[in-house]
């Protein structure tokens, strides 16, 4: 399945660090349109759910907790080959390893805390953003 969409949340750090606008700002600027937008927080069920790929790895326990602490913003973005142009835009997922301009390089402090997260295939994309929004709240 390709489809042109994909899904972002600015993680609790980013929120905490007052950058949901800069980063918005910057998402918009690199040709995303935001389709669906909401500030909501993850319950230790949600997280665990939406990670569960990494139950095995050892910091799935502090990614929970991360990842639930405080409100975070999910967004579903679309833009011509979506997944690829984000995770481009997001750099890598250790921010000392990030390209220069991309969101983790400015933003993120550690591994761990990241600032932001993006989908990494077409059909996560489609699943992540069900998880978070209903059908009438993507435009
Ligand atoms: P994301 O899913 O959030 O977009 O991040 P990603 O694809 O770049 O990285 P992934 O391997 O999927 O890891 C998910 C998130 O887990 C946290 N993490 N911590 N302490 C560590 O070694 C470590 N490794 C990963 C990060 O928040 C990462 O984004
Ligand atoms: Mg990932």
């Amino acid at each position: 399945m390709t489809t042109n969409r994909t899904f972002t949340m600015l993680k609790p750090d980013a929120v905490e660090k007052g950058h949901i606008g800069a980063i918005l700002d910057k998402i918009s600027a690199s040709g995303f349109k935001i389709v669906a937008l909401k500030l909501t927080q993850m319950t230790t069920a949600d997280a665990k759910e939406f990670y569960a790929i990494h139950s095995e790895r050892p910091f799935y326990g502090e990614l929970v907790e991360y990842m639930t602490r405080g409100p975070i913003v999910a967004a579903v973005l679309e833009k011509d080959n979506a997944v690829e142009d984000f995770r481009t835009l997001i750099g890598a997922t250790n921010p000392a390893d990030a390209a220069e301009g991309t969101i983790r390089k400015l933003y993120a402090a550690s591994i761990g805390e990241n600032a932001v997260h993006g989908s990494d295939s077409d059909e996560n994309a489609a699943i992540e953003s069900a998880f978070h929004f209903a059908g009438r709240e993507m435009f």
